[in-house]
């Protein structure tokens, strides 16, 4: 739904430039149009096999983009109570809500449990307890599920994989075995099911299959002794950002392989995609302020730095990087590095990038910018973060207003001891 049409950028029906005009730079876009397409399409992917979708709300946590998924039928996956918060201002009922997380604290346990959630996904035999005794204090009933680290290499960036041993996710299979056996002891909580989450941006099945192997296998063994009612297997469905060598299968293709494993086996399936539904909906635009040349090298600066798209600092990603006017007066191509304002020399969207010869004023776009890029957003060298825009056919509406300097400072003292 991002397309041209007479050599300008469209967002749906609108006209990315009107955009610019009316909200400034650097701006925030989504398509509802997108976000409910991908969601759409997951969802009957996965139906055949009954999955409850989980919509990842670290991947993009702005209400209105929850409030459309909400709407469409999701259910969604958390990791604080910041989200959890988020997620019942708007209404959403704890009984769509997952709560995932190494480290939840007491006081997000007991607001999980207060929000009646489908289940906590504990990740440790402490957090067991704990969640154990705060039921058991609030005189309530919780489900759980028990998170595995199945030990399988997602074959993804090494910052965004957490199914292997080296990764403080989960626990092993053995561990797994022996606290699910706990759990009959305990009166304040039920085990529903295991669940796994082996990394993100996942391009081949292989390491799903594996994993949900070793779960079903877990699963199997504990039957007679435990009822085990659903199995989760994460989300790391991959996306195309535009430079991939090997095409990433399509998402039928990963719920066909699965479903020889799950057939009679009576287990309700779970899935937590994030990316796979926000990541394609979103852009990010910036103007270009200047362009410097350098020996080898011509430098695109832009008004959008690391603080508000952190992805290519922190994982070397690959976002596509366009122009919202097609610029077809120009024929010369140049090579740019597009850089930020950030004093930092990873404030860098994409190096030796072939674009139509750029001049001061062009607006940019970063393509695929809707998962892990507003979210990740903060405020380095007192940036201010973006505001975001939905677009629906020809309608726009802010959806996050631009921080001001007078937010940022509201939080801090002049103090002198
Ligand atoms: N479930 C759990 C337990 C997770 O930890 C995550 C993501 C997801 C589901 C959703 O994964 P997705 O379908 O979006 O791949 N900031 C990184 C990605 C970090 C993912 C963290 N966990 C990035 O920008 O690539």
């Amino acid at each position: 739904m991002y397309h041209y049409k007479d050599n300008s950028l469209f967002c749906e029906d609108t006209e990315i430039s009107d955009l610019v005009n009316t909200y400034g730079t650097p701006l925030y876009v989504y398509s509802k149009n997108i976000l409910k397409d991908n969601y759409a399409r997951i969802s009957n992917a996965f139906s055949h096999l009954g999955a409850k979708v989980c919509f990842s709300v670290k991947s993009n946590s702005n209400i209105s983009i929850l409030n459309i998924l909400y709407k469409e039928g999701a259910y969604f996956d958390i990791v604080s109570g910041g989200e959890l918060f988020r997620l019942l201002n708007i209404g959403v009922k704890g009984d769509r809500i997952i709560f995932s997380g190494v480290g939840k604290t007491e006081s997000e346990i007991r607001k999980g449990i207060k929000a009646n959630i489908l289940y906590f996904n504990i990740e440790s035999e402490d957090e067991l307890n704990l969640i154990n005794k705060i039921a058991i204090d609030l005189n309530m009933h919780v489900n759980i599920t028990i998170r595995v680290n199945p030990n399988v290499d997602a074959g993804t960036h090494k910052h965004i994989t957490t199914g292997t041993q080296e990764n403080k996710f989960g626990l092993s299979v053995g561990q797994a075995y022996n606290i699910a056996l706990k759990t009959a002891d305990l009166y304040g909580i039920t085990l529903d099911g295991f669940h796994c989450h082996i990394g993100s941006q996942i391009t081949s099945t292989t390491p799903y299959l594996k994993a949900v192997k070793n779960l079903i296998r877990l699963s199997n063994k504990l039957k007679n002794k435990i009822p085990i009612k659903s199995i989760n297997i994460g989300g790391g469905f991959g996306v195309p950002y535009g430079n991939e060598n090997t095409p990433i299968p399509d998402i039928s293709e990963f719920s066909n392989q699965l479903e020889p494993l799950l057939l009679n086996n009576d287990l309700q399936l779970f899935i937590e995609p994030g990316r796979y539904i926000s990541a394609t909906s979103g852009i990010l635009l910036s103007e270009l302020l200047y362009i410097k040349k350098s020996r080898n090298k011509n430098f695109a600066i832009i008004d959008a730095g690391m603080n508000d798209l952190m992805r290519p600092a922190l994982y070397n990603s690959f976002h596509k990087i366009t122009t919202v006017s097609k610029k077809i007066d120009s024929e010369e191509i140049c090579i740019y590095d597009i850089v930020g304002p950030v004093c930092e020399s990873s404030d860098c969207f994409g190096k030796n990038r072939k674009l139509k010869k750029l001049t001061k004023g062009d607006y940019i776009v970063i393509m695929n910018a809707g998962a892990y890029c507003a979210s990740l957003s903060n405020n380095y060298n007192s940036r201010l973060k973006p505001a975001e825009v939905l677009v629906s056919r020809n309608n726009h509406a802010l959806i996050r207003k631009k921080e001001t300097i007078d937010d940022i400072l509201s939080m801090e003292r002049i103090v002198d001891l």
